[in-house]
């Protein structure tokens, strides 16, 4: 590692003619104006078109330019764990070459690292952030890679950002696997990191030259997100394994509650001689409240010291949830079976799922949002 630089930027590049010499001097710029010492890795993967000698002139020029040129293993991740490995500062910063993204954020996200961040994510989906001109074809494409990949990091609004800053330590030892575009994924799910910060960002649709994006990307993407929930399993650590115990535990509690309503049902019916649909609903009710008692302390682990008024809040929200839950679940049931024809008790168990995802998803993202 050299300490001479504060940060290395890599940008990945193939067939960037028109964009290269422009975005670099931009990037300088930044690096200049904000004072800070940054190096500037051009990783290209033996472009076909001029980018090459241009990238050799500023790199001749300017002491802070290198040029990394590729011949094996063509592909964007691969490209910029290749200028992980040849970056010699502490601070990584990825960006493309073609101004989808603003290089004068560089220093928020060279900053935000500094504040004890391990990961800097620009983020295109969360207040502030956008997209420019981009085709509806794009925009769906691009949905649900994020949606995918938030199932596998739910705090995180744009995990598959192209442009985002991490720590040396984060990828100094892990066994990244690259391929495809979402090298971003690959960082969470394999990095060392414990804490993340988003930046809002406007990306900007390419005004030169063209994306790159093919239809087996989006394979690698799939095969790539399996990958990742897998090592979590093998590894046991990180952020997705800690969501895989959240959703797990939160399935147990669910366990529990349907035993907490049977046995009650039963009990205050056969016992304390109710009227079955009386004792059915003091017993949903009863099982709600075991539910939220147990999400609250062991799979969320609200704070000891909440305040009741907040604590209370989260219940109602439970509460409401839960019975959005029910009718969803009997939503599915009567439409599977009376319009699809499925077997009820097939019908009733996609149901449940359909359910399940859905109270896990409102309760862990509202009702214990912190
Ligand atoms: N070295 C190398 N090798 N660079 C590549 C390759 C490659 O095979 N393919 C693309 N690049 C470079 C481009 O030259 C550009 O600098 C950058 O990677 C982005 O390429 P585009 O092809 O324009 O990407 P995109 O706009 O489709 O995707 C961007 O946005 C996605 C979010 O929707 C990238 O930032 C992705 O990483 C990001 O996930």
């Amino acid at each position: 590692m050299n300490t001479d630089y504060d940060l290395s930027v890599i940008i990945p590049t193939f067939n960037e003619e028109e964009n290269i010499a422009a975005i670099v001097e931009a990037v300088d710029d930044v690096l200049t104006a904000s004072g800070l010492r940054g190096e500037i890795l051009i990783v290209d993967d033996n472009s076909r078109d001029g980018t090459i000698g241009i990238a050799e002139g500023l790199a001749a020029r300017k002491t802070n330019v290198r040029l990394i040129v590729r011949m094996h293993d063509h592909g964007l991740s691969q490209s910029v764990v290749d200028g992980f490995s040849h970056a010699r500062s502490g601070i990584f910063q990825v960006i493309d070459a073609d101004f989808s993204h603003p290089p004068e954020l560089i220093p928020s996200f060279y900053e935000a690292i500094q504040r004890s961040n391990d990961v800097a994510i620009g983020s295109r989906y969360m207040k502030g952030g956008s997209i420019e001109a981009w085709p509806l074809k794009r925009r769906i494409i691009s949905l649900g890679a994020t949606a995918f990949g938030r199932a596998l990091f739910p705090d995180i609004t744009d995990p598959v950002s192209g442009f985002f800053a991490v720590r040396r330590s984060v990828v100094a030892d892990a066994p990244l696997k690259p391929r495809g575009y979402k090298i971003l994924m690959e960082v969470l799910g394999k990095g060392r990191w414990d804490s993340f910060v988003e930046i809002p960002f406007v990306f900007k649709d390419r005004e030169e030259g063209e994306s790159k994006l093919k239809p087996a990307t989006i394979l690698d993407y799939l095969k790539q997100c399996s990958d990742i929930a897998f090592f979590s399993l093998r590894h046991r650590n990180g952020a997705v394994w800690h969501e895989w115990k959240k959703i797990f535990s939160f399935g147990l509690v669910g366990i529990s509650g349907i035993l907490v309503n049977m046995g009650l049902l039963y009990l205050l019916t056969e016992y304390a001689g109710l009227y079955y649909l009386l004792s059915a609903l003091i017993a949903i009710e009863l099982s709600i409240m075991n539910n939220f008692f147990w999400n609250d302390v062991w799979t969320f682990k609200s704070p000891k010291n909440l305040r009741l008024e907040r604590k209370l809040h989260r219940f109602a929200s439970f509460q409401f949830v839960a019975i959005g839950g029910l009718l969803i679940n009997l939503t599915v049931l009567y439409v599977l079976t009376e319009i699809a024809g499925v077997y009820y008790l097939l019908a009733n168990l996609a149901g449940i799922l359909i359910a399940f995802a859905w109270n896990y998803m409102v309760n862990r993202h509202y009702t214990w949002k912190s």
